[in-house]
């Protein structure tokens, strides 16, 4: 018998479970390629170090002042430095999770900073430091996750930090146990033991404008979401709309593959949606997240609604 065919007494039940498991040996070579791809060794652990900037008492402060043009060169980092970090950079750290945007106000959320012994997983990138982050599973949770951390993947990418989105590590039974709200996911951070900063926009493998986005004279504000990173790089997000109304959408995934996709591709669009958001930001606009009936009813083919970004 042919692989992937199936005698016809099998059940309707035990078909779908055939083409499951059919299609999680198909992924398997591309998940470890993609995991791995982007992994430079060039650059020593010498070659970075922890930017600091003095606030206004004089003493040594990280900033978070250049979180749009580090969207032009970020990339995961998965080599790191084990040796932790010390306590008042710690501080610091944890001080900026307590100030970051939201998407959604009433979603309550706790950031934990863990250490390797807290985590485990297939393709645990290895580093002194996680942060983890915690929601209340309220509509829109896992994208308002995605939004609030990629600033903390920004601001540790400013600062010299590396830091990489975990997708499928999580933490230790004890830690899960330790809150009352929902894990959602973890970034790893230390100090990189390869190279921190892309060079060009060429380095970024990514698709092109057009097709994630049929809106014409957005550029300033779609190129940065364009460059945002998403879980295995699917980048399954799709922007309509007009300059001044931008409505998101996310690809909807197929039946086979939600469980393991749904989760972390809602986090990632919440990423692409920061971006648009600081873009705007540095070109002196406000953002309103709305909720729009018609962008609801109406999505592109194949796609679902997340939210709409009024740009003012
Ligand atoms: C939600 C999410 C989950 C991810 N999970 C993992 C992971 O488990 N392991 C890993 O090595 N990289 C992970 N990544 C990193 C992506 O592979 C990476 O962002 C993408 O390939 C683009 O590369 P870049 O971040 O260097 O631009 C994840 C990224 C996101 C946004």
């Amino acid at each position: 018998m042919m692989a992937g065919h199936l005698p016809p007494i099998c059940s309707k039940r035990i078909r779908i479970l055939w083409q499951l498991g059919l299609t999680l040996l198909c992924l398997i070579p591309f998940v470890v390629k993609d995991i791995f791809a982007d992994v430079t060794t060039n650059g020593g652990s010498n070659r970075s170090q922890i930017l600091f900037v003095e606030n206004t008492q004089g003493n040594e402060t990280m900033k978070d002042t250049n979180l749009y043009e580090t969207i032009f060169k970020r990339k995961s980092i998965r080599q790191y430095d084990l040796t932790p970090f010390d306590e008042p950079t710690l501080a610091e750290v944890m001080a900026h999770t307590t100030a970051l945007k939201r998407l959604y106000d009433d979603i309550k959320i706790e950031v934990k900073l863990l250490s390797q012994k807290d985590v485990k997983g297939l393709f645990l990138a290895k580093a002194p430091h996680y942060l983890a982050v915690f929601s209340e599973a309220k509509d829109g949770y896992l994208t308002n996750a995605g939004f609030m951390l990629q600033q903390m993947d920004l601001f540790f990418s400013e600062n010299g930090i590396g830091s990489c989105w975990q997708g499928m590590p999580k933490p230790t039974k004890e830690i899960l146990k330790k809150s009352k709200l929902e894990f959602v996911i973890l970034l790893a951070f230390g100090k990189p033991k390869e190279r921190l900063h892309r060079e060009s926009i060429s380095e970024f493998k990514r698709k092109p404008l057009g097709e994630i986005t049929d809106i014409k004279g957005a550029d300033e504000l779609l190129e940065p979401a364009r460059l945002a990173p998403s879980a295995m790089n699917w980048q399954q997000w799709f922007f309509t709309g007009d300059a001044g109304t931008i409505h998101a959408y996310r690809a909807k995934p197929s039946f086979l593959t939600a469980f393991m996709t749904d989760k972390v591709n809602k986090v990632s669009v919440g990423i692409a949606i920061c971006h648009v958001w600081l873009a705007a930001k540095h070109f002196g606009k406000e953002v309103e997240f709305i909720s729009d009936q018609e962008a609801q009813n109406n999505p592109p083919s194949g796609h679902e609604y997340v939210i709409t970004m009024k740009i003012k």
